[in-house]
């Protein structure tokens, strides 16, 4: 992880590049206008022309520097635009944008001053903010390639930056919560990139286990007989074409008082989907290894709870399967019969995420009780359609647990957007010869998967969010490198901070 260190305001110019902040006003904070006086009043010469550098968010300008006598080179004036629009996400984006200015420049050694308060958030928490986003926007994958990057200088990104703010003992403790909170992202990031012939189900399983048992977070990882014994027909039909065994993996963090019901997180964690015998097109089947999408964001949620201590119970379910075409495969048109005793008459065998949950939703509700029950799953290409990247579907039994979870989707910026359930949806997901079939018709196919959920859920207060359009990113974002984007792990953090931990 990006190496972040906080120091105090000095008013010694004691690194090749520092980095200020300026709002649409344009007037230096104290510590830029100290800066400013030592270096012979060059950054207000500079903006004292608006067509220089208007303070536009996201914006800006290099000055360079010459003095024999000091190590400074650069000052590099960044805009945050109109302080009464300035918030949490703001900052955080602001922070990757700082990121990637001095990862591109290389500039590894910076510092960035931050001694205003911008709408009201703090100096401290805008510097921890900065922090967190410079962190998220950091990340990377790189252990596929054969050369590593200290031998080669041309690929090596920026290692430390330094944060100057005035109470930075604080901020730095502020930055902590953000940096475990980063540490679950990592952990969805890494083992959504992971290829499906290294992150298989039993490798998945294992994974798990060895990341989170450190942190105080049970895991139990059930095999296929024992799903068998369980009656889990419907997750286990998903996974009889693969050479690969099924696994359900089942976590368990009790940072709550012991007679709190747990809030339950379960994810659809298919490692690779090829749509079975109804076989996905060659062109961009590559994708479905992010098909484990909602699986990954549970156990980075699971991991950030556990690392900040977080004051709750909590159990995460993930299922694990292929999906894979073979001798042993299913066809369209068997009928599984899942935990529930419910069966299905599967028509398509790629219509396969909503079977895995069946079972692992049944199985949570049945087993621990929860108060709520949340599942992420990258379920339909029909959510792409409707909300492409920008957010996710939501769909709930529940009004309250809708609101909750909406609210802590604007707070950080993975936001949700809600679709109607309906019993008249119930009528296109009916079956033949079976209790429903895993398909509905031509439209609404979003809202057909999610109705199918349901049937799996009981009474539990549920929310299914369909995160297929968001879990990947095509392009980089300030705080994303392009690729794996951890989808949900700070916005459900964010639920459970705002809503669970002070009961
Ligand atoms: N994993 C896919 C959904 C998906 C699509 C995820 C695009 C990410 C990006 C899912 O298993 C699937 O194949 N769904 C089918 C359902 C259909 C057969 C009813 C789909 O959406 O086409
Ligand atoms: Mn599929
Ligand atoms: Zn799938």
């Amino acid at each position: 992880m990006l190496e972040i260190k906080f120091v105090e305001i000095s008013p010694e110019l004691e690194a090749n590049n520092i980095v200020v902040l300026l709002d649409n006003n344009l007037i230096l904070s104290a510590a830029t206008a100290n800066i400013d006086q030592k270096i012979g009043g060059i950054i207000t010469k500079f903006v004292s022309d608006k067509k220089n550098f208007a303070g536009k968010f996201g914006h800006h300008k290099n000055l360079t520097y010459f003095d024999d006598a000091s190590k400074l080179t650069n000052i590099i004036l960044l805009g945050i635009g109109d302080q009464s629009k300035f918030d949490d996400n703001q900052a955080e984006n602001l922070g990757g944008k700082i990121y990637n200015i001095l990862n591109r420049a290389k500039f590894d050694d910076s510092y960035v001053v931050v001694d205003q308060t911008y709408n009201n958030i703090s100096a401290d928490n805008l510097a921890a903010l900065i922090a967190s986003g410079m962190t998220l926007a950091s990340y990377k994958f790189d252990k596929y390639f054969s050369q590593k990057e200290e031998e080669d200088q041309s690929k090596k990104s920026l290692s430390k930056i330094k944060l100057s703010t005035n109470n930075y003992q604080e901020t730095a403790a502020k930055f902590d919560k953000f940096k475990q909170i980063a540490s679950g992202v990592f952990l969805a990031r890494d083992v959504i990139t992971e290829p499906p012939n290294k992150l298989y189900p039993d490798s998945y399983a294992q994974r798990i286990t060895e990341e989170l048992r450190p942190h105080n977070v049970a895991v139990e990882v059930i095999g296929e007989r024992e799903m068998h014994n369980l009656g889990m027909g419907a997750l286990l039909g998903v996974g009889q074409g693969s050479i690969n065994e099924s696994k359900l993996v089942i976590m368990k963090y009790d940072g709550g008082p012991s007679d709190q019901a747990p809030l339950a997180f379960v994810g659809k964690g298919v490692t690779f989907d090829t749509g079975g015998i109804s076989l996905k097109p060659a062109n961009g089947m590559e994708e479905m290894k992010y098909d484990m999408g909602g699986s990954a964001t549970v156990i980075g949620l699971m991991k950030a709870l556990a690392c900040r201590k977080a004051k709750v119970n909590v159990i995460g379910v993930v299922g694990l399967v292929e999906n894979m075409p073979g001798g042993n495969a299913q066809r369209p048109s068997d009928v599984l019969t899942s935990m529930s005793g419910q069966t299905i008459e599967v028509l398509n065998t790629d219509a396969e995420g909503r079977l895995v949950l069946a079972d692992a939703l049944w199985y949570t509700q049945d087993k621990y009780k929860p108060k709520l029950m949340i599942n992420l799953a990258t379920l339909t290409g029909a959510i792409v359609v409707a909300l492409a990247n920008i957010y996710a579907g939501l769909f709930s039994n529940d009004d309250d647990l809708s609101a909750k979870l909406t609210a802590a989707g604007e707070k950080t910026d993975e936001k949700l957007w809600r679709f109607p359930l309906h019993k008249e949806y119930d009528k296109m997901i009916k079956s033949d010869i079976a209790d429903m079939k895993n398909i509905g018709g031509r439209g609404a196919g979003s809202i057909t998967a999610a109705q199918f959920l349901q049937r799996f859920v009981n009474e539990v207060p549920w929310a299914h969010l369909d995160i297929a359009g968001v879990a990947w990113n095509k392009k980089a974002t300030d705080t994303c490198p392009k690729g794996a984007a951890g989808f949900g792990v700070r916005m459900l953090n964010k639920f459970v901070e705002d809503n669970y931990e002070s009961e």
